[in-house]
């Protein structure tokens, strides 16, 4: 691990080399479950950017992808409600709509955007995350296609944030408790773009 990552990351907890094999295994079942079918990719910004990039180079399925931009308010707020940052600019009526996220902890987000997609009126409707945190499960929100499950742990990389920082680590790591002593990290700061 780089020295400047080093103070702040206690433990990696996925390696490049294993998050490379399993988003390489994800996009061939995908590629078998939708063979045929026209796909239309609708990840969250901004923490599925990494995972999002290498598993499109091992979907081989003709697809379009439309980004949705969700940004949640947590404790001081309004808990739980979802602020639409970016919306849907493609029909999704009646289209394959497969929904990407980074992480599934408490399901809040993923619950609204669900219910909000369904309402949309795809022909079929699956979400894909590649971290799910099920001790965390407030929602009884569940995703089709599941990277990896991992314990109840603050990690970032690969995507995933802190105070929208270390998105660009290569691997998943612990944040280093210290970093957020006390405060209810996944919920900090009080308005976050997932
Ligand atoms: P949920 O609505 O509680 O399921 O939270 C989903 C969002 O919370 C994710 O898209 C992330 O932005 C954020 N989140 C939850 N757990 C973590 C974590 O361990 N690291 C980084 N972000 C997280
Ligand atoms: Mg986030």
């Amino acid at each position: 691990m780089p020295r400047l990552w080093q103070a702040d990351i206690q433990t990696v907890l996925l390696t490049e080399r294993r998050i490379r094999r399993r988003v390489r295994e994800l996009a061939g079942e995908l590629t078998r479950d939708y063979a045929g079918k026209d796909l239309l990719v609708v990840p969250l910004l901004t923490g599925t950017l990494m995972f999002l990039a290498d598993l499109l180079r091992h979907l081989t399925l003709p697809l379009r992808l439309d980004f949705l931009g969700v940004s949640s308010y947590g404790a001081g707020t309004v808990s739980g409600h979802l602020v639409l940052t970016k919306e849907l600019r493609l029909e999704a009526q009646g289209r394959h709509v497969l929904l990407v996220d980074d992480i599934l902890d408490t399901g809040r987000t993923l619950a609204e955007v669900q219910a909000r997609m369904a309402a949309l009126g795809p022909q079929s409707l699956r979400t894909c995350v590649l971290l799910d945190k099920p001790a965390r499960r407030r929602e009884p929100v569940q995703a089709d296609y599941v990277g990896f499950v991992i314990p109840d742990l603050f990690v970032v990389g690969y995507g995933l944030d802190y105070a929208e920082r270390y998105r660009n680590l290569p691997f998943i790591g612990v944040l280093h408790p210290r970093l957020y002593q006390g405060q209810e990290v996944a919920r900090q700061p009080a308005a976050e773009e997932t």
